[in-house]
């Protein structure tokens, strides 16, 4: 059954409706363990570096950029653990980044003999600014350097090939959102001549916004001119890397997917370089709850939440979308009762679709439950109050009652300006109507 609204009966008034939508999840690339890595302030060990591999590989993604392996000796040997002891499924495919450089190249087919299938991902930048201040050459020199490498690049895949290993290539022109367009495909279609790429072997294309230099429908449109610009626009599967600077990655990948990728890299809560990468818990439950599914297992999201902290050592926002442990919490009365009285009219009337006020979805479907997450402080109102007295203490009040008693507890919390817990409820339950004196109801 269909829990959430598609995005196609979205209407924008009667008469217009969105232009683009997405109907089917991209191929999702975590990059965790490289892009995030490198960005981590105690880079991961191998211990936190298999935490962060099965659980991706738990939650459903079936391409995994593993490291760099020949610019870090730690890389390199945890893809020949994954590999010699054999902890790569046989849908899932590893990914390894280098640089167009014979020996980098070289170590990079070492660390991963013996996989049965890799993508290799050869990068360069391409900007105009490093073009000057970096490389100090011109266009004809960047485009020099990506086909030497896509060619050293090709002939140990072939060679890996012949032992029986399965090799995909991509390229990235590294600072795509600082490169001239037209020079963007020159250099890409340069390479995929030496990859020479079919329908069925097809190259990924792989546009990093390496720096987030724009508004997303500006990225959007770069990312659609470059596929029609692309000749062999079929031999070439368009991947996004959209990096957060202006704090706007999600809606980056959105419009970018909406325009024509049909790949994002990303990491978990947007770990990653700077302001992180784009976050893929927040694409994927946004595509969910928009009744796509996104191939991705959300379900224990507090059981993802807890190990991508502890391989990050970085705490993961309590408002973060989806993840927080605050984004289920009401606190303020009138929200609490606008849910509750959500939740049994969904009970009532048996209605298949999700439509509780202030609750976007279920919080069951992702391991989570409202019912213990009602909160009271300053803000909340007799519902709250009376919700905790009857859940915890099986105690029905009056609504007589419920309003007095909500008084006290809100004089309480606005005295100490703190949340006021079950226990904290209950004891001022006790001294204002049980105890001895307390001149109230007796029982
Ligand atoms: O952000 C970036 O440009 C990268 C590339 C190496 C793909 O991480
Ligand atoms: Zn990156």
């Amino acid at each position: 059954a269909v829990k959430y609204r598609p995005f196609e009966p979205v209407k924008l008034t009667d008469r217009t409706w969105p232009d683009a939508t997405i109907s089917r999840p991209p191929i999702w690339c975590a990059v965790d363990l490289r892009d995030g890595n490198q960005a981590l302030i105690e880079p991961m060990g191998t211990d936190r570096k298999l935490k962060m591999f099965n659980l991706l590989v738990e939650m459903g993604f079936k391409e995994i950029e593993v490291g760099f392996p020949a610019a870090s000796q730690t890389d390199f040997d945890f893809l020949r653990l994954l590999i010699d002891e054999g902890r790569i499924p046989a849908d899932v495919t590893i990914q390894v980044l280098t640089q167009a450089r014979e020996e980098l190249i070289a170590r990079t087919f070492e660390a991963i003999q013996g996989a049965p299938r890799a993508i290799v991902h050869l990068y360069n930048s391409t900007s105009e600014l490093q073009r000057r201040v970096v490389f100090r050459t011109d266009r004809e020199g960047i485009i020099a350097l990506a086909v030497k490498g896509a060619k050293i690049v090709k002939r140990y895949a072939d060679e890996a090939r012949a032992r029986g290993q399965e090799i995909v290539h991509q390229y990235s022109p590294e600072s795509f959102t600082g490169t001239e367009l037209d020079f963007a495909v020159d250099i890409c279609k340069a390479v995929m001549d030496v990859w020479e790429p079919t329908p069925e072997k097809r190259v990924i294309l792989n546009l990093p916004a390496t720096v987030e230099m724009s508004s997303p429908n500006v990225h959007a449109d770069q990312v659609e001119w470059f596929c029609r610009a692309l000749p062999n626009r079929d031999c070439a599967i368009i991947s996004v890397h959209p990096h957060n600077d202006r704090g706007c990655a999600v809606a980056a990948a959105e419009l970018a997917v909406m325009a024509g990728a049909q790949r994002v890299e990303g990491t978990l809560f947007g770990n990653g370089e700077r302001t992180g990468n784009v976050d893929l818990i927040t694409l994927g439950m946004n595509l969910f709850t928009q009744g796509v599914d996104p191939g991705i297992d959300f379900s224990d999201m507090k059981r993802i939440v807890a190990m991508a902290e502890e391989c990050n050592r970085i705490p993961v926002h309590v408002r973060h979308p989806w993840a927080g442990e605050l984004v289920f919490t009401a606190f303020s009365g009138s929200h609490q009762d606008a849910i509750n009285k959500g939740l049994k009219a969904m009970r009532e009337t048996n209605q298949p679709l999700w439509e509780v006020p202030y609750l976007p979805i279920d919080p069951a479907d992702i391991g989570r439950s409202y019912e213990a997450v009602i909160r009271v402080n300053s803000q909340s109102g007799k519902g709250g109050v009376a919700h905790i007295l009857e859940r915890d203490f099986d105690l029905k009040i009056p609504r007589g009652m419920q309003v007095e008693f909500a008084k006290v507890v809100q004089q309480l919390a606005d005295k100490t300006g703190e949340e006021q817990t079950s226990d904290l409820i209950w004891r001022a339950f006790e001294q204002t109507y049980l105890y001895e004196g307390s001149g109230r109801f007796s029982f």
